[in-house]
């Protein structure tokens, strides 16, 4: 299939329209598209992305309106939408008949979002329907954040990517439950903990029985490169020998000291910031990973703030070969 990447929001919507699956840019990661409510469209994301029927789609919608008609939403839910829509901040509510079991994986939830992008909201304003959107990477390799990452792994499986730039945010949207006023986090993301909790509400991270085996990109490994990734404290990872040339992520600058000779640093951030960092994040992977280096290696950040997401990514891209 020829791939087209433009800006055009009507060619999106007719593709859309005629059932297939094409790339949409959100303010957190590029989504694999398709019409939520049609199974065949929705069946064609799991098998572009070669994806495991059991790890369940988001639904994008236009607006909290649109959630009326997909999923059953209660008063302390829409508080909620008000706070944090359009942003990276995934709800998980009952869904409705309307939304095949395929979207959901079996489960009577179903995760919903206003993705804060103009391209992707005016598309979404277009469509009579919402759009099921995974990460529109091969299951477990790292999220797309540009259009050509997009091109790169899925452009002769898809007619058209939409381009909306390189995403602001740059990490997944955070996953949460509403259990009276106490917010389950299933996955951390782009609204941090903090915010949550500025918001007025308890915040727990889930850890009762899987409900699946792989909630959010939670299969262990995930978000990972080829190469091998090691990471964690650089107390403990500047103790071993790698195999060289060695690439070192980081947060900023300050790391030179403690990083060895001949290793060569990339700071996601000039000035120590960590939204800036987590915008970089994916990008800064696939590079290394398309690159001469033989290992990457990434210095834990502050359990604080976007760093909490970051690390999760880099921990589940490293996962059974940290140090
Ligand atoms: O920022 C994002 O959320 C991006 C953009 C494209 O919107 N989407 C995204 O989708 O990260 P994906 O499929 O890569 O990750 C969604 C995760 C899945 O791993 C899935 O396990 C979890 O959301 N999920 C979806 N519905 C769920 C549900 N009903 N219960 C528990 N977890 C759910
Ligand atoms: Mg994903």
């Amino acid at each position: 299939m020829d791939c087209v990447i433009g800006k055009e929001v009507e060619i999106a919507a007719e593709w859309l329209k005629k059932g297939y699956a094409i790339g949409i840019p959100t303010e957190t990661v590029y989504g694999l598209a398709a019409n939520a409510t049609s199974e065949s469209a929705v069946l064609k994301v799991f098998q572009i992305k070669n994806r495991p029927s059991f790890d369940p789609l988001i639904v994008h919608v236009s607006g909290t309106a649109a959630v009326d008609q997909i999923a059953e939403v209660p008063d302390t839910a829409r508080k909620l939408m008000e706070l944090f829509w359009p942003g990276p901040f995934t709800l998980l509510l009952q869904k409705k008949s309307v939304i095949p079991d395929l979207v959901t994986s079996g489960l009577p939830t179903v995760g919903v979002r206003m993705p804060d992008h103009p391209l992707t909201l005016e598309l979404l304003q277009r469509l009579p329907f919402p759009l099921a959107a995974p990460s529109a990477n091969p299951f477990g390799y790292i999220s797309p954040t540009t259009a050509a990452h997009v091109s790169n792994q899925l452009g002769d499986k898809i007619p058209y990517i939409l381009d909306g730039g390189p995403c602001r945010v740059g990490v997944e949207s955070t996953i949460v439950s509403l259990e009276q006023d106490t917010l389950i986090v299933h996955r951390v993301g782009g609204v941090s903990v903090e915010a949550l909790k500025a918001a007025g509400y308890k915040v727990e991270m889930f850890s009762g029985e899987q409900d699946i085996p792989s909630a959010p990109g939670m299969l262990d490994s995930h978000y990972a490169p080829l190469k091998p990734l090691y990471f964690g404290k650089a107390s403990t990872l500047f103790t071993r020998k790698y195999e060289e040339p060695v690439a070192v992520i980081c947060l900023d600058q300050s790391s030179a000291g403690v990083v060895p000779e001949g290793y060569t640093l990339y700071p996601l951030s000039k000035a120590g910031d960590y939204a800036e960092a987590a915008q970089h994040l994916f990008a800064v992977m696939r590079l290394l990973d398309e690159s001469a280096y033989k290992t990457i290696l990434a210095i834990e950040f502050p359990e604080e703030g976007l760093g909490r997401a970051i690390n999760d990514r880099l921990q589940r891209a490293s996962i059974k070969r940290s140090v």
